[in-house]
């Protein structure tokens, strides 16, 4: 199998990115997929998420962003997980944007530190930050394709239109392949009838490249990160777990297939 290269985007904060970035590549892991999770959030939510230690001074994501050091070199086995490891984020990301401003192919830097592996794994999740600033530029430019979670919920679909303007503009310039890989509704309360409402808005704008599994609202999904664990560690049997899981065991599919699109 290919390397599979995608980014978790949505410039909204809160949305699910990082609990479908951990989620998800821990189940491509479960699956049977080597997977890569990539950190490029200076929050390091996902850093902390599966358990690693935010607060000891590692080099990570910023080392290879600057050309400083290897991915290979640069990324840890995830805690519990076979399979998985991670490049970290560190303290330094929160600088990374504004010193990347005047480096050369400054929108490569992130596609070119995979360039310099010696080898990808299976599958590639980079989980971006809130904005669509200079990391997130990087991780579109060096992705295959672009999940988008999107929370059912109030104006949901506001800001889909200034993202889908992104995606066309990275197209032209900068990742001509850049594909969408789906949108993923997340935090669906199925008793709320305003998440049936946005559920059917996306679909209207988005057609089947809406996943047809939806990620419940579910409390273990909420509590997993402070213990460290991906949902499959901490409840497999939960909800949300059976549902990430369900989404991981798609992209294998998809993917070992070479690309078209059991949903
Ligand atoms: N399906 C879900 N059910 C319940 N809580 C969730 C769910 N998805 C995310 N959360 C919680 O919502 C908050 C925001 O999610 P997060 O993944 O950090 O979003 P983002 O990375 O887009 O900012 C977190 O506290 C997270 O635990
Ligand atoms: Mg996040």
């Amino acid at each position: 199998m290919a390397s599979r290269i995608i980014c978790i985007a949505n410039q909204k904060g809160g949305v699910g990115k990082t609990t479908t970035s951990v989620n998800l590549a821990a189940g491509l892991a479960l699956e049977g997929a080597e997977t890569l999770l990539v950190d490029l959030d200076p929050q390091a939510n996902a850093t902390s998420g599966l358990g690693i230690d935010t607060t000891v001074q590692r080099r990570g994501v910023y080392h290879a962003l600057l050309g400083m050091d290897d991915l290979d070199r640069l990324r840890l086995p995830a805690p519990e997980v076979e399979r998985l490891s991670i490049l970290p984020a560190n303290q330094d990301l929160f600088g990374a944007e504004v010193e990347l401003v005047d480096a050369i192919a400054r929108e490569f830097r992130l596609k070119e530190a995979f360039g310099r592996a010696a080898r990808l794994p299976d599958f590639v999740i980079i989980d971006c930050p809130p904005s669509l600033g200079l990391l997130t530029i990087n991780a579109l430019t060096a992705a295959h394709s672009i999940l988008v979670p999107l929370q059912c919920e109030y104006y949901a679909l506001e800001g889909i239109s200034q993202l889908t303007r992104t995606i066309q503009l990275i197209q032209r310039r900068l990742n001509p392949g850049l594909t969408l890989e789906g949108v993923l509704l997340t935090m669906f309360d199925a008793r709320n009838n305003l998440a049936h409402q946005v559920s059917e808005e996306a679909r209207a704008h988005f057609g089947d490249l809406v996943f047809e599994t939806v990620i419940p609202r579910n409390v273990r999904l909420s509590e997993s990160p402070s213990f460290g664990r991906s949902i499959h560690h901490y409840d497999k049997s939960s909800r949300g777990a059976l549902a990430y899981r369900d989404v991981a065991r798609l992209l294998v599919q998809r993917h070992r297939q070479g690309g078209e699109h059991p949903r």
